[in-house]
């Protein structure tokens, strides 16, 4: 048996190329996945050879090349699709990120809003699911009301979000959900599933930032019954710079086109523009197309993790590494975990009681372990834990236990350094 947790893991991992090499002369361990995943060679060899053979510009030109290059770009639409099980091409939007999907929605569905409106956010919400309805609030005096967690309240120290709350938030006044699947500090899973069955029952629709959930949990936004799911490509093996936003055809039919250019449009006058059907509409100007379509191979080799045998260890190890994580960190009494308690995703922020995140995260650079410190664009939950910075490490399905084990060998040995 271990035998063949062994095997599978060193096949995964050599699969990743970046994983095998080194940092300051140590073994690299990465776990700084929460900000970025490292890419398997399936992506990195399919965006050179698509840079090499298939480079034109997408949905414009006659040519073979561009053929190629618009065929790859809707071939990843479809994966997308079948990945997340959208009912159709129309409701999968390229973007350049999570940040800009959110923005999208925030900036075109607030249009509609008036003075006094409300759009609820979490108070686990990354900035990205915080700033962008708060610019598209100042415009019409709409109001941003955020569900605290138990911290907030008072009334515990897990940072779960205090969604009990909820039914005393919910009124008419409420146009739109803002919610978070999985924390990007504190890794807990938010019940999105019921949240917005509480929302739908009072005709609020709901948005869901799944930058994170989408690498952890195995996502249906039709069973999830979502009206809008967010996601960063970067995050789940694939290029930098390309998001997805999906949007059920409706929802997305009744927002105002957002960016104007080429390709979201049917025909232009200089009086009068009128816009393409769904998804173009919302893809003004060149995409990131090489990169959106290396989402195919990215989204194979997320399946390919979760699935049979491969799947099982992977989740095996997982669940190891959560337990041997908590376990280690609850157990130090300089340590303060912000983001405890059952159905956890693999995100472990936290602080060493007198000791700098920054100072830790610089010791643990040069023992080879890289992981991320500050605010983590998270900066009212970091600071409702009464930090004002932490360090994060965050594990992906390629990481083992045994990182796990160096990761807290080393932390101590910073730790010892410093105090
Ligand atoms: C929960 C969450 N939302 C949104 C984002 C923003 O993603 P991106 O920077 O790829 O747009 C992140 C990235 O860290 C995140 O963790």
């Amino acid at each position: 048996m271990e035998d063949n947790r062994s095997k599978i893991l060193s096949e995964v991992r050599g699969m990743v190329p970046a994983l095998s090499g080194k940092m300051n002369g140590e073994p690299l361990v990465y776990l700084d996945n929460a900000a970025t995943t490292q890419k398997p060679s399936q992506v990195l060899d399919f965006l050179s050879d698509a840079m090499v053979h298939s480079n034109a510009n997408v949905h414009r030109s006659m040519y073979e090349l561009s053929d190629r290059s618009t065929s790859l770009y809707e071939v990843a639409r479809e994966k997308v699709r079948s990945f997340i099980n959208a009912p159709g091409r129309e409701n999968i939007i390229f973007t350049s990120g999570t940040t800009a999907s959110i923005n999208l929605v925030a900036d075109t569905f607030c249009r509609r809003l008036k003075a006094g409106d409300e759009i609820l956010i979490e108070g686990d919400s990354h900035h990205s699911n915080i700033v962008p309805w708060q610019l598209a609030a100042e415009r019409n005096g709409a109001v941003v009301r955020v569900i605290p967690t138990d911290v907030m309240l008072g009334k515990g120290r897990s940072g779960r979000v205090a969604f009990e709350e909820l039914d005393s938030m919910l009124s008419d006044r409420v146009k739109i959900l803002a919610l978070t699947h999985i924390s990007n500090i504190t890794g807990l899973v938010n019940p999105v599933g019921e949240i917005i069955s509480k929302a739908h029952a009072r005709g609020i629709p709901v948005l869901v930032d799944g930058a994170q959930g989408i690498v952890h949990e195995k996502v249906d936004v039709q069973a999830m019954d979502c009206d809008f799911y967010a996601f960063s490509a970067h995050k789940i093996y694939g290029a930098t710079g390309v998001g997805i936003l999906y949007g059920k055809t409706g929802m997305l039919e009744s927002l105002p086109p957002y960016m104007g250019g080429g390709d979201m449009v049917e025909t232009v006058t200089y009086q009068k523009t009128t816009y393409a059907q769904l998804p173009l509409r919302f893809e003004a100007g060149t995409p990131n197309f090489t990169g959106a379509a290396s989402l195919s191979p990215a989204l194979k080799f997320a399946e390919d993790l979760r699935e049979g045998e491969v799947g099982k260890v992977l989740k095996d190890e997982e669940g190891r590494i959560i337990s041997f994580m908590t376990e280690a960190l609850s157990s130090d009494p300089d340590i303060e975990v912000y983001g405890t308690g059952e159905n956890k995703a693999p995100i472990f922020t936290f602080n060493i009681k007198g000791v700098n995140a920054g100072d830790l995260a610089q010791l643990l650079d040069k023992m080879g372990v890289a992981v991320r410190s500050g605010l983590m664009c998270a900066e009212p939950l970091i600071n409702s834990f009464g930090a004002n910075s932490a360090l994060r490490a965050s594990f992906a399905p390629y990481n083992t236990l045994e990182e796990a084990q160096t990761f807290v060998k080393c932390l101590n040995r910073a730790k010892n350094m410093l105090l």
